[in-house]
């Protein structure tokens, strides 16, 4: 015992691999097929997990951050644009929009952590282009009312679901609910590709080619993948101006595995923790909300946010973390609230000495990027309240009774 009551077990780390990962990684290095174009794995699982999610295409890039980046620019958003977007998310959702060549403009959220869809409207302005949704820690955004603002605007809607791997909306996997999903595999997220990589899902094929060729120099992708197909010499012909962002065959041969798993362990293992949590946390006095979890919205449990009730507990969340952590128990305080606050924004740094595009007149309206004047009061307010558990699905049901307990221990401790 730890003389807290809780008795000392130790927290299994996330990520861990599939048993046969580091036997198939090293079949793919002894090939020395090892990039997208020699090999045919990274194919393999675009087409996996086009299928998993019920997706047109799937196209497979070096992170999430780039998946975004993918999407924005071959939908065509760009300089002189303006792309709705959650303050509270992390900076990539945002700074995306910046390296398409637009400008982020940031809306409040519900205290469900995801897009205030009431105060999207009011932020519209002749230069929106697209509203970027942050299905944060899993929790599914409330789409209908975005969707209907989207269209009565005609913006296009991004999906980063970097945090939402098979949460859906309406029966709907989420990625496939707007125009086009971006997912991450990076080091911490529900499943890892090896430390980074992310995806693109759309089921407009139209847009799919145009993201494969942004992902890959500007080729004219379908024209290079026949001519694979029948074996002959790469034609290089570069039909835009795009970047590398492909992913490698040993992170593709991750993904097959870990996708594989995916349901039937990972995901399984997740709603599993999050039915005990909510069992013993959901009425619990002094815990004011858990994750939103309902037929329509259906969560995917990245993390467990609960929201710490400020009326009944005299303990704020960073203080609360710290007693949780000194007992031994893993959790997270929000990590990202308010992205305006951060200096790239508030100094205007961007592109070159003219700092495009926050100083470009030519582009850019500057009451749009005077980042000082912004305020997300629900986001602000989110930061004392929110107190993040985890749920991976390395641990077992002992580690998630243990942080149960610890919880309600600390609750109890500090209840007014
Ligand atoms: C909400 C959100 N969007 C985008 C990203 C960017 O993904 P990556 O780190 O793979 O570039 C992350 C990853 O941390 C994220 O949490």
């Amino acid at each position: 015992m730890n003389g807290s009551g809780v008795e000392e077990i130790g927290f299994p780390g996330w990520p861990q691999f599939a048993p046969e990962v580091p036997e198939e990684v090293s079949k793919v290095l002894t090939s020395g097929k090892v990039n997208y174009w020699t090999g045919k794995i990274g194919m393999e699982f675009e087409d996996a997990f086009a299928k998993w999610m019920g997706a047109k295409m799937a196209i497979s890039c070096t992170n999430g951050t780039a998946a975004l980046h993918i999407a924005l620019s071959s939908l065509g958003v760009g300089a002189g644009d303006e792309v709705i977007v959650p303050s509270y998310t992390f900076i990539a959702s945002s700074f995306s929009v910046v390296q398409a060549g637009a400008v982020p403009v940031f809306c409040d959220v519900t205290e469900d952590h995801t897009i205030d869809p009431a105060k999207i409207e009011a932020l519209i302005t002749k230069r929106t282009k697209a509203i970027v949704v942050v299905h944060l820690y899993g929790v599914v955004c409330d789409m209908g009312p975005i969707l209907e603002i989207a269209k009565a605007h005609n913006l296009y809607v991004v999906e980063d679901c970097a945090q939402c791997i098979g949460g859906e909306y309406k029966g709907t996997k989420v990625g496939l609910v707007g125009d086009v999903g971006c997912f991450s595999f990076c080091q911490s997220k529900q499943f890892t590709t090896g430390g980074e990589g992310g995806c693109v899902v759309t089921n407009n094929e139209d847009l799919g080619w145009e993201c494969r060729s942004f992902r890959d120099h500007g080729y004219d992708v379908r024209t290079r993948m026949n001519m694979l197909a029948l074996e002959e010499k790469l034609p290089y012909i570069h039909r835009r101006v795009g970047f590398n962002y492909r992913l490698t065959e040993m992170q593709s041969v991750i993904g097959l595995c870990e996708l594989r798993r995916y349901d039937d362990w990972n995901l399984a293992r997740r709603f599993e923790y999050a039915a005990m949590y909510d069992k013993a946390l959901g009425n619990l006095r002094g815990i004011k909300a858990i994750p939103l979890n309902t037929a329509e919205r259906k969560n995917s449990y990245w993390w467990y946010p609960i929201l710490l009730d400020l009326d009944v507990v005299d303990i704020t969340a960073k203080d609360f973390i710290k007693e949780l952590i000194g007992m031994g128990i893993p959790c997270s305080g929000i990590l990202w609230p308010e992205s305006y606050l951060e200096q790239a924004y508030q100094n205007g740094v961007g592109f070159g000495d003219a700092q495009f595009p926050f100083k470009s007149k030519e582009y850019t309206d500057p009451k749009t990027v005077d980042y000082s004047k912004v305020v997300c009061p629900v986001a602000r307010s989110l930061r004392d309240q929110t107190v993040s558990l985890f749920l991976h699905p390395s641990w077992e049901k002992e580690h998630i009774e243990k942080v149960i307990a610890a919880v309600k221990e600390v609750i109890a401790k500090h209840t007014r």
